[in-house]
């Protein structure tokens, strides 16, 4: 992905980090999906007051697109800090192992970049593949059923 396209996906990620509700932490993260059909999908973390039921900047995104028809991930960018910070974090938030696996489900692991933003100019690029080592994924279960996203 060149730049341009870059910091596209990591302006939507900062602007669905201003939408977090993180009352209980006050860490505040932001993500946003690239699908293969050129469409983004930002989402925040959004916690609840029963902390167990709380959902991932990560899972909102990866679960908007795919519940809007969205085809296979391409790239997704994450940022997230206290939310005292605004659009500038000074500390890197990877993904979580539990939205590691829900990306790698619509992915393949290997082409699927990661950018993990500290500010709209300031970030890292790594892969889904780097982040999910042998993985397991949907191709290993050949059920009827079993949507392909990739
Ligand atoms: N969080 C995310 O949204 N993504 C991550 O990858 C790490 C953690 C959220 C969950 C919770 O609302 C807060 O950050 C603190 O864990």
């Amino acid at each position: 992905m060149d730049r341009d396209k870059e910091e596209k996906l990591i302006g939507e990620a900062i602007r669905a980090r201003r939408r977090a509700y993180a009352p209980y932490s006050g860490y505040a993260v932001g993500a946003a999906v690239l699908t293969a059909d050129g469409r983004i999908f930002g989402g925040c973390n959004i916690e609840n007051a029963s902390y167990g039921a709380s959902n991932c900047a990560e899972r909102t995104a990866v679960f908007k697109a795919v519940s809007e028809g969205a085809a296979g991930i391409e790239a997704i960018a994450v940022i997230g800090g206290p939310a005292a910070y605004g659009d500038e974090v000074p500390e890197e938030a990877t993904p979580c192992g539990i939205c590691r696996q829900v990306i790698r489900e619509f992915t393949d692991p290997a082409a699927c970049e990661v950018i993990i933003a500290k500010s709209l100019t300031n970030y890292r690029k790594t892969t889904l593949e780097k982040l999910l080592p042998e993985s397991f994924g949907p191709e290993k279960l050949q059920r009827q059923n079993t949507q392909r996203n990739t």
